[in-house]
């Protein structure tokens, strides 16, 4: 074990991953020689927090696979697969269900397998019999790329003119659409994690078509309505959104580089103790998501550190500011006349949750900041076919313990595998009576 870690070991790990190196790698590098991230990192650990999806799921011995989506209006998204498990159900030719997972805001498919084989619930649902697909949004890391526009054109940020709308409305259609033609299926599990919902929700709504398309869904961490929420960096954001130009000033327009002025207030109003939480305040997905000590596994910190966030757009905070600001769940609002000439009315319409037919179970937890209770219970009342609303049982389980909380797989995961099993053996028959489990 080393105590420090010492430049030779650096340098041959930086040789290792330079074929695919996650987001933040050099970032790490600098937080690690400057101190700010404490001395007891292993070998392995910073090696995970260096590598990227593909090449991380390989050096856990993992099948893996990279496919490459283009969306009707250009962008290349980058979608990755694990066919099938390492241990168990590990027979390549065996034909097995699949569930599309689709991660949140800022975030990437690294979500679901940097805490490692038996944590990640990518590799869970893999041991568990599932051909799994995970997602990449447009303008995160790996589906940073389109036909035409270019994401780091300094003077034109067109590629970035997105928020959560088009990722429902087209990301997750051409995803799904791959998806099956590839395995030439027709309907697949969906699993979302925050914006991953968010997203479901607009393409059921939007697309309706899609809805049978999808055996289950399974929301964890569901956000549609915002109305209650108490993100204070979301809750600010929303204070500025309307009009778009305040918020441009406060935080940009374009892609979300969330290293200016904003992170810096954010760091100071919400983390107190500066000295412990140093690397987490200058973290955006820990200020919007919370924090909860006790399900964080500290050996691991690097490695979220090194994948998170991801990227996205100024647009999808603006849209989630505005959902705040309007209590409502409604398309992305550019203003009264691009309104109208987008959608064709003044305000911008709100997404019809009674058109999303496909049957969806919600996984939440009151001690989340981005889903009270209220507004979960406003989203199943008005979902064409909600079927089971599950309460996390531990009071401080928080929002990104839906990916990386130590005890996931107990708390959420089997239960989630457990829905599913049931589904594709008995459909919706097997599940008569539940509605409701808290
Ligand atoms: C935290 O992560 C380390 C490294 O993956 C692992 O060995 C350890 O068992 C984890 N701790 C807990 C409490 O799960």
């Amino acid at each position: 074990m080393l105590n420090r870690v010492s430049p030779l070991v650096l340098s041959v790990l930086l040789v290792v991953a330079a074929a695919g190196r996650s987001p933040h790698a050099d970032e790490l590098e600098q937080l690690i020689k400057s101190g700010q991230i404490s001395a007891k990192i292993s070998e392995n650990i910073l090696e995970d927090a260096n590598l990227d999806v593909p090449e991380l799921v390989t050096k856990y011995r993992y099948p893996m696979e990279i496919h490459h989506v283009t969306t009707s209006d250009g962008y290349i998204l980058g979608m990755h697969r694990i066919p099938h498990g390492r241990d168990q159900n590990n027979d390549p030719n065996v034909d097995r269900p699949i569930v599309f997972v689709m991660h949140g805001l800022l975030s990437s498919s690294a979500d679901f397998v940097l805490m490692g084989p038996g944590c990640g619930l990518a590799y869970i649902l893999a041991e568990a019999g599932y051909d799994v697909w995970l997602g990449n949004a447009r303008g995160n890391y790996y589906s940073r790329a389109h036909v035409r526009l270019r994401p780091d054109a300094i003077f034109n940020t067109e590629f970035w003119e997105f928020s959560w709308d088009e990722i429902g409305n087209l990301d997750l259609p051409a995803m799904i659409d791959y998806t099956l033609e590839q395995t030439g299926k027709q309907r697949l599990h969906y699993i979302g994690h925050s914006q991953g919902t968010t997203a479901f929700f607009v393409m059921g709504s939007l697309r309706p078509d899609y809805n049978q398309k999808i055996t289950s869904m399974h929301a964890l961490a569901p956000v549609a309505y915002l109305a209650n929420s108490e993100s204070l960096l979301l809750r600010t954001i929303a204070a500025f959104s309307n009009p778009l130009d305040a918020l441009a000033r406060l935080i940009g327009f374009g892609e979300f580089l969330p290293n200016n002025q904003i992170m810096s207030w954010a760091g100071q109003a919400i983390c107190m103790d500066e000295v412990v939480f140093q690397p987490l305040c200058s973290n955006i997905l820990f200020l919007i998501g919370g924090w909860n000590e006790e399900q964080h596994n500290a050996t691991m910190f690097p490695v979220k550190l090194g994948h998170t966030p991801a990227g996205a757009s100024v647009r999808q905070l603006a849209h989630y500011g505005q959902s705040i600001d309007n209590k409502g769940f409604h398309r992305f609002d550019h203003g009264l006349l691009k309104n109208r000439r987008v959608y064709g009315t003044y305000r911008a319409p709100r997404y019809d949750l009674s058109r999303l037919t496909a049957p969806v179970f919600l996984h939440y937890s009151p001690a989340d900041p981005l889903t009270d209770v209220r507004d979960v219970d406003t989203l199943f009342s008005e979902l064409g076919r909600p079927v089971g609303k599950f309460r996390v049982p531990l009071e401080t389980f928080s929002h990104l313990d839906f990916m990386w909380a130590i005890d996931a797989k107990t708390l959420v995961y089997d239960r989630v595998i457990n829905l599913l099993k049931s589904m594709d053996t008995h459909g919706l028959n097997g599940l008569e009576g539940l509605k409701e489990s808290d």
